[in-house]
């Protein structure tokens, strides 16, 4: 990326004793950031391919101030979670999903991904190289977060002529300051996050930051966050800000269907074949905003939000309260997916790889 974080280059010592931690407050952990102890880049060459990937110490990078990511919003960024089982060794959740969803996100954006391979040696570097910043089981655990960025310089709107993939990590544990306890949402009327055709379908960058006011103004009133009706009739359910939903009616269990508007969770997709194995019927249709609102139950889920249950949705000023705790059908998929993350429950799927 530059000469500065290239000398910061070391040779990596993997022999750490599995009893040896970070020093944090583990029991207050959240959702921010905590620097951990090293960062991986890669850089495409011209030839479109990426080369020389490496871990560097943790610290600034130095980007052109005419990156293309920097005014064009060329960039896409993926979410993983690593835990740690109580023999020490850590465990990876479905990283070649979100390797594919990243070149799928890359093709949208006019950019060149890392390969599958890539992508997945960098996470499992990532995890080992910072692992005194695993939580203790049952603690947390270390949120991966991978970014593609056009960092060549284009001054006129065109692709960037070079792409840098880079990787850091952060010890985590609940994202919502409300812990386990169920979320408020709130129906947003007047902004939209996703339009049809656009980038919403994949972790482009730019969709975050303009659901931002509409999610601040919510917080400020007193709601955990926002769910987003589509852009064109403004009646059909999307999207949390940061997750995707689900609703139960007489114990059936419905989601949106993943679209160029609606990001393909792996969460989501994991959820929807567990729920499968319980025997609950699935759907994935288009729920208009009546039926959420006369739904039994209605949870979110994604990799740093969980498997989050809702307790109330306000739409036009109507506050509908929905069933959460025991009877609820969401504990039961939240803590099989949970098991199977943290090795508490054996993995017939594959979903699982120890490092
Ligand atoms: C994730 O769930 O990993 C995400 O990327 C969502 C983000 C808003 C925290």
């Amino acid at each position: 990326l530059t000469q500065d974080i290239m000398d910061w280059t070391v040779i990596l010592n993997h022999n750490v004793a599995d009893d040896e931690y970070a020093d944090v407050e583990w029991d207050n952990l959240g959702f921010g950031i905590v620097p951990t102890d090293y960062i991986y880049i890669m850089k495409c060459s011209k030839d479109n391919n990426f080369e020389g990937g490496q871990l560097c110490r943790y610290g600034n990078i130095q980007l052109s101030p005419a990156a293309a990511v920097l005014s064009y919003g060329q960039g896409i960024y993926e979410g993983t979670k690593v835990y740690r089982k109580e023999d020490g060794r850590l465990l990876m959740f479905r990283p070649d999903e979100n390797a594919i969803r990243m070149r799928i996100g890359a093709e949208r954006m006019c950019m060149p991904s890392p390969s599958i391979h890539q992508f997945v040696n960098a996470i499992k570097q990532i995890a080992l190289a910072n692992k005194r910043w695993v939580p203790p089981t049952g603690k947390g655990s270390l949120y991966i977060r991978p970014i593609l960025i056009g960092s060549g310089p284009a001054l006129g709107l065109a692709p960037a002529p070079e792409y840098t993939f880079l990787v850091y990590a952060s010890p985590v544990c609940n994202y919502f300051k409300e812990g386990f306890a169920a979320l408020n949402l709130y129906v947003e009327d007047e902004y939209d996050r996703a339009s049809r055709g656009g980038t919403g379908g994949v972790k482009s960058i730019t969709n975050y930051a303009p659901v931002l006011k509409a999610m601040t103004r919510a917080k400020n009133r007193g709601f955990s966050d926002v769910l987003y009706l589509d852009s064109v009739n403004n009646k059909f359910v999307e999207e949390v800000s940061s997750c995707n939903v689900f609703i139960v009616k007489d114990n059936v269990i419905s989601t949106p269907p993943a679209a160029t508007t609606i990001l393909a969770g792996i969460t989501r997709k994991s959820v929807i074949e567990i729920a499968g194995d319980h025997g609950y019927q699935v759907e994935e249709r288009s729920i208009g905003v009546n039926e959420l609102m006369e739904a039994d139950e209605v949870f979110c889920t994604g990799t740093a939000v969980g498997v989050a249950p809702v307790g109330s949705i306000t739409y036009k000023h109507t506050r509908k309260e929905f069933k959460t705790g025991i009877d609820a059908i969401c504990p039961i998929l939240y803590s099989t997916l949970m098991g199977i993350k943290t090795g508490i429950i054996e993995d017939n799927k594959g979903w699982v790889i120890v490092i």
